[in-house]
């Protein structure tokens, strides 16, 4: 395994529409293992592969309930608002309320291509609504509707 330099919010890499993933071998395992790797060191929840300049649709989430691997995911299904303070470890120092569904259905596949569906909700939900929006290109600095000031040692 090895760590993945995280790409900040003006590589234009974090701008593209990702490519769905057709291939289910080692190289993409090799990948995920190093995405997980790179996402625990950065002590983050979530990362998608465009942050560390592969534009291809993967992300893996872990908000404490263990990680998860999402290949070519999607949210098919989504309820309810929730506001909350969001961050993105491409947006170092920025943090804002950005409204999310409460819950959502997650379909994906995992890493050797079996598709698997998953009911979110809370931070799980909106951590993987996140996820997948960089998968398009787009971050939650886009849509953010207050930033908020956090002091460097309130992190
Ligand atoms: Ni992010």
């Amino acid at each position: 395994m090895a760590l993945r330099t995280i790409l900040t919010k003006e590589d234009e890499a974090l701008r593209r529409v990702c490519r769905p993933v057709e291939k289910f071998d080692e190289k993409l395992w090799s990948l995920l293992d190093d995405m997980a790797e790179t996402l625990y060191k950065a002590k983050g929840v979530g990362l998608a592969a465009p942050q560390i300049g592969i534009t291809r649709r993967i992300c893996v989430i872990d908000v404490g309930e263990g990680l998860i691997e999402c290949i070519n995911p999607e949210i098919i299904k989504k309820s309810g608002k929730q506001r909350d303070v969001e961050g993105c470890l491409s947006c170092p120092k920025q943090w804002g309320y950005v409204v999310r569904p409460s819950k959502c259905t997650l379909r994906a596949q995992n890493r050797y291509g079996e598709y698997y569906e998953m009911q979110l909700k809370e931070l799980f939900c909106r951590c993987a609504c996140h996820e997948v929006d960089h998968l398009d290109g787009k971050l939650f600095v886009d849509i953010v509707d207050e930033f908020v000031e956090l002091k460097e040692d309130g992190e």
